[in-house]
């Protein structure tokens, strides 16, 4: 999957020595036209390696940020079916953290820089998972149109041109396509229900209608780094784009439960774009600068996973343990 090249910071360094050569660069830029996949061992611009650690970086943290606030919900899960499906769900977002991590080390930074970096807070996350699971319906919006979010994002990323990271988006979104389902049986269940459940929904759907607006980024106009990495077909639409089509694809649905959304300038315009009040960017920037409802209890709880497993990670990497084979 990740192209059996794993750079060490040195050789990233070296190969970044080369970067301004202009015809590397000219045939670099001609492999992408053609829609060629780059490996881990190809030549590439410094700036497209840098681009592709951040956002690769920024993914994995977010997928094991992610899990937290759906896994305070196993112990509460309604019944048992749902907490064996929360329960693997929360395991697969793990596992989605750890593909990706593996697809950013090909680039040449390790994955205890990437979790030391997440930990200092100089690496960012997805700002959606910096609000409370206050209630069940939220891990029901959560695993509807969060996810939902997510799939269409990462479709659409699945298709760009560097190999590890398409490869394992590509099966990151066969996974994430049964959390949807389980998101979607939730909800359903929860809006065909009784007044308490469809008032829990109802309020979940408000509280997490602008984070999911924020979720694909800022408008392409404030975007700093779409042009770039379009270019490079990295993300191949841009935030509002995807944005676009995240609402033609999950408003109606929401719409056709008899479920509203907190925004009475929610609709579709003639030219098929869907038009919004101001989701209050101010608090987007504010979220994913570090001050959001739920940033520190996040990053101390994944401080508090570091330290703990520690042991663990050095037991692993202890080339002189011996370890007893089972015969039986
Ligand atoms: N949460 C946190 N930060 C975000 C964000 C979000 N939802 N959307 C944008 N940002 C940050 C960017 O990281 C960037 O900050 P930086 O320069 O410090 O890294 C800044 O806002 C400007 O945004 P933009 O130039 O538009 O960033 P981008 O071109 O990388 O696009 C995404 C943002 C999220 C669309 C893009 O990074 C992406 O597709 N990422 C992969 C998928 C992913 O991470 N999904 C999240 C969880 S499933």
């Amino acid at each position: 999957m990740y192209g059996n090249t794993n750079l060490t910071e040195e050789e990233a360094k070296r190969m970044n020595s080369v970067q301004e050569d202009p015809q590397k660069l000219a045939e670099f830029e001609d492999r992408i036209a053609r829609g060629e996949k780059i490996e881990p061992g190809d030549w590439m611009p410094s700036e497209y390696r840098k681009q592709l650690i951040r956002m690769i970086e920024q993914h994995a943290h977010s997928e094991i940020v992610g899990a937290l606030p759906e896994g305070t919900w196993i112990t509460r899960a309604p019944n048992f079916k749902r907490k064996l499906a929360l329960i693997a769900k929360v395991q697969d977002e793990v596992g989605h953290g750890q593909l990706l991590y593996s697809a950013a080390e090909t680039l040449g930074k390790t994955r205890e820089e990437m979790l030391n970096d997440l930990l200092s807070g100089k690496s960012k996350y997805s700002n959606i998972f910096n609000y409370p699971a206050e209630t069940w319906a939220d891990i029901a919006v959560i695993g509807f149109l969060v996810d939902g979010a997510a799939i269409v994002n990462q479709t659409i990323n699945s298709k760009g041109s560097y190999g590890p990271y398409c490869r394992a988006l590509e099966r990151i979104c066969y996974e994430e396509s049964f959390h949807l389902k389980q998101g979607h049986d939730n909800v359903v269940y929860l809006a065909t229900g009784s007044k308490v459940q469809r008032d829990m929904l109802q309020a979940a759907i408000n509280r997490w209608y602008r984070p999911l607006l924020h979720f694909f980024g800022p408008t392409d106009k404030q975007s700093a780094h779409s042009e770039k990495l379009m270019k490079w077909k990295v993300k191949l639409a841009s935030n509002d784009d995807m944005r676009n089509q995240f609402l033609d694809m999950y408003v109606p649905k929401i719409l056709e439960l008899g479920i509203t959304f907190p925004d009475p300038n929610l609709r579709k315009n003639a030219d098929g774009v869907w038009e919004f009040s101001d989701p209050d960017w101010e608090e987007f920037k504010r979220v994913i600068s570090g001050d959001g409802p739920c940033n520190a209890e996040r990053i101390a709880v994944r401080k508090y996973a570091e330290e703990a497993g520690r042991w663990v990670r050095q037991a692993l990497l202890n080339p002189t343990e011996k370890y007893t084979v089972p015969l039986a």
